[in-house]
């Protein structure tokens, strides 16, 4: 993913990711299994500024430019760049500017936040003359999660910086799973925003007010992860189906889902999908649908007259997976 040319410029990138089963329970502890998304990508390049520019962060698509010594403590950009210039062992500033772009919708449930951080400490330490190993890189990237999100499990940073399928569970390396049979998804963008922040804050509350209830389906769905480990273990197509449904069943009595939402998934299990359900922060965002060679076009026509935004075909269990 990093290519440096002539010590002057160096271009890294970092995939976009979706979450199987297990979202927001994932906050409590329980386990939660995730893949990345190779076709949508965030990337960072670097080049070398002139003497005395310091670090300048430009957000291309959003068109802001930020001196890294201009920019707040709250930053979550600055502050990834500050930690890798850290991690680099760089004292003083250096006279870099990284230009970052992505496809990855914001606000969508697909990691673009961590994905631009990831794509930058990468660029930053292949730019250094460093390895950028992805431990390394999922501990920083995680460190700015915290900013954009508050109370993140880990999880985004750790398929997005590991570029592989995961079962994770908080505080712990993630793990690797069998696929048994590849299989196939829809990933739909509702075209609402999802923001992460506001939804686990949202269920944080809820669960304070209420842990005994919240800490029941927190376990439902870890049951429901368990089985889904499985079902993907086993290539049983028919089971990870119907887990999906019943992981969105637990994600609506968590208050996360939404009428936008659930009309899709509707769309796309009448239009043949063997289960659906919200990826993510949820409210908006991605929906995730179990699809086969049969059904694959009518699920991703239905979707799209049902209001999807985008919806983008990806492979689980092959190799390049994404
Ligand atoms: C966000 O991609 C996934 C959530 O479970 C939050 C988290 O794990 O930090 C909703």
């Amino acid at each position: 993913m990093q290519a440096r040319i002539a010590q002057m410029m160096t271009t890294s990138t970092a995939s976009g990711k979706i979450i199987l089963f297990g979202e927001h329970a994932v906050v409590y502890g329980r386990p939660a299994i995730a893949v990345p998304v190779a076709q949508v990508r965030a990337t960072a390049t670097v080049t070398d500024a002139p003497p005395g520019s310091g670090c300048t962060i430009v957000a291309q698509d959003i068109g802001e430019e930020t001196r890294l010594a201009a920019a707040a403590a709250t930053h979550p950009l600055a502050l990834v760049l500050r930690l890798a210039l850290e991690e680099a062992g760089i004292g003083a500033e250096p006279d870099w500017r990284f230009v970052l772009t992505s496809d990855i919708p914001i606000a969508s449930g697909l990691g673009s936040g961590a994905a631009i951080s990831a794509a930058l400490v990468r660029a930053l330490l292949t730019h250094a003359g460093q390895p950028a190993p992805a431990e390394t890189v999922s501990r920083l990237v995680y460190r700015s999660e915290e900013l954009f999100h508050g109370t993140p499990s880990g999880i985004d940073n750790a398929v997005i910086a590991y570029e592989r399928p995961v079962w994770f569970v908080k505080g712990q390396p993630p793990e690797s799973f069998a696929v048994g049979q590849p299989f196939t998804l829809a990933i739909a963008d509702s075209g609402i925003p999802s923001p992460t922040k506001e939804s686990v804050g949202d269920v944080r509350r809820a669960w304070e007010a209420d842990p005994a209830g919240y800490e029941a389906i927190f376990s439902r769905i870890a049951d429901v992860v368990h089985g889904a480990r499985r079902a993907i273990r086993d290539g049983n197509l028919a089971a990870i189906g119907a887990l999906m449904n019943t992981n969105q069943q637990r994600l609506e009595e968590l208050g996360v889902s939404s009428p936008a939402l659930e009309k899709l998934i509707d769309a796309a299990r009448a239009a043949g999908a063997k289960g659906a359900k919200l990826s993510g922060g949820g409210r908006g965002g991605n929906l995730i649908a179990l699809v086969d060679e049969e059904s694959a076009e009518a699920v991703q026509t239905a979707l799209v007259n049902a209001g999807a935004k985008r919806v983008i075909l990806t492979q689980v269990g092959t190799a390049g997976i994404g």
